[in-house]
């Protein structure tokens, strides 16, 4: 090894990325992709939204269209938008002018300047000595290393009740008050990648209450707000019910993408806003100056072309209409290829197990509970590609592949269990 890179140690391959690289590799013609979370069409395609082509034909034709810079901080009619989304169109901080919105390069870039901004600027009152961020056990994988690599330290929150296959809220409730206040908590604002289990109303009522009792920093992650129940609002629940609960007085940070719910996965489109809890002009334009250097020093100036065909969606009522079309589109055929696999697996295979979670589920993903040499054999014996921890991407399914993967589990969770014996 050089001297000059004397500790320098090979990594594994990216676990999502490093599955897709070995799907494509594989030759089998009815090799099957639940890796990564990307809609696929009924016939396994990627699939552009009508919603984005329309936008794209309108925005390309339109005068004075252009590849200039933008701002530092981002496209302005694509901010001022965005944040509608997520916090509605009445939402009180938006009047009180306390949003403070900046581009990012998607939900993982939003995720990255919440990281250094809280790392470099987050004074709670009464803090531990570390800047200490709590994330849902399990998370997404890139979370922990998004934020390990900015200096935070990492700690989780139980989640998933793997038993049960719920909601470990006695669990979730203990380690906020056991936490240091001040605290930072990464919340998963809907369609909990990887579980696929969601807070009901009343838990979310619970989970805000306790964190606000402990002054907590609210950091949501949207990166499927349309996907869980079909709808942009009904998404948006808990981060509006955050942002209008008065009793919640330190900042909300939230990161957004519209990777998924624009199927604009490559064009690394999103925005992190900034809501402090008080109304103070100079501290707001402290914030975005702040969020303006890591950018300029990081990219220099955010990435036009999706900011804009967003904005173009969001300006214009017929093709927002049509986005949300398009979302309920995608909901319902990833919801109907739910009930097509868990009926397959209960009444036609009779498959050990129960199998309602794959229904009560929502969003692109299912956390199967398939074991991790389960999952390898499915992808061994039956070119069925799915994440280790056995999160399977529903958008992968469709009528023509969806028997077969059924019978693939089948298969393995009868060959593994028998070995066991
Ligand atoms: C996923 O979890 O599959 C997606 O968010 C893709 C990614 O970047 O990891």
């Amino acid at each position: 090894m050089s001297k000059f890179f004397a500790s320098i140690k090979e990594l594994p391959p990216d676990p999502l990325f490093g599955l897709k690289a070995r799907y494509n590799n594989d030759t089998r013609s009815d090799k099957v992709d639940l890796g990564i979370g990307a809609y696929r069409d009924n016939n396994g395609k990627p699939w552009i939204l009508p919603a984005v082509r329309a936008a794209e034909k309108q925005l390309v034709e339109s005068e004075g269209y252009n590849h200039e810079y933008l701002g530092i901080s981002g496209y302005g009619p694509f901010l001022e938008e965005s944040a509608k989304v997520i916090l509605g169109k009445e939402s009180p901080a938006i009047q009180q002018k306390r949003v403070v919105s900046q581009q990012s390069l998607s939900g993982t870039g939003a995720l990255h300047l919440a990281g250094a901004f809280l790392r470099d600027f987050y004074t709670p009152e009464k803090k531990g000595d570390t800047h200490a961020i709590y994330v849902s056990k399990p998370t997404w994988a890139n979370h922990n290393q998004i934020f390990t690599s900015l200096g935070l330290d990492v700690k989780t929150y139980p989640y998933w009740n793997a038993e049960t296959k719920s909601l470990d809220l006695d669990g979730f409730l203990s380690t906020i008050k056991s936490a240091n206040s001040g605290s930072i908590f990464l919340l998963h604002a809907c369609a909990h990648n990887p579980t696929g289990l969601d807070p009901s109303k009343e838990q979310w009522d619970t989970i805000l209450k306790a964190l606000s009792d402990k002054d907590h920093l609210l950091l949501f992650d949207s990166a499927y707000q349309g996907f869980a129940s079909g709808d942009l609002e009904n998404d948006a629940f808990a981060v509006r019910k955050a942002v209008a609960d008065e009793s919640i007085k330190t900042p909300i940070v939230i990161c957004q993408s519209f990777a998924k719910n624009c199927g604009m996965y490559g064009e690394r489109v999103g925005a992190i806003h900034v809501i402090p809890h008080e109304k103070d002009e100079g501290l707001n334009r402290a914030i975005q100056s702040q969020l303006n250097k890591l950018t300029r020093s990081e990219i220099s100036n955010p990435p036009a072309y999706g900011a804009k065909i967003v904005a173009t969606i969001l300006t214009d009522s017929k093709l927002r209409q049509q986005w949300q079309d398009d979302l309920t589109t995608m909901s319902s055929r990833i919801n109907e290829m739910r009930s097509k696999l868990r009926n397959r697996l209960t009444n036609d295979l009779k498959t050990p197990g129960n199998w309602d979670h794959i229904v009560s589920q929502s969003g692109m993903f299912s956390f199967t509970g398939l074991t991790p040499e389960m999952v390898s054999r499915l992808e061994k014996n039956h070119g069925v590609y799915l994440v280790s921890s056995g999160r399977a991407s529903v958008a992968g399914l469709n009528e023509h592949n969806v028997d077969r993967v059924a019978d693939a589990i089948d298969e393995v969770v009868r060959f593994c269990s028998k070995s066991k014996l």
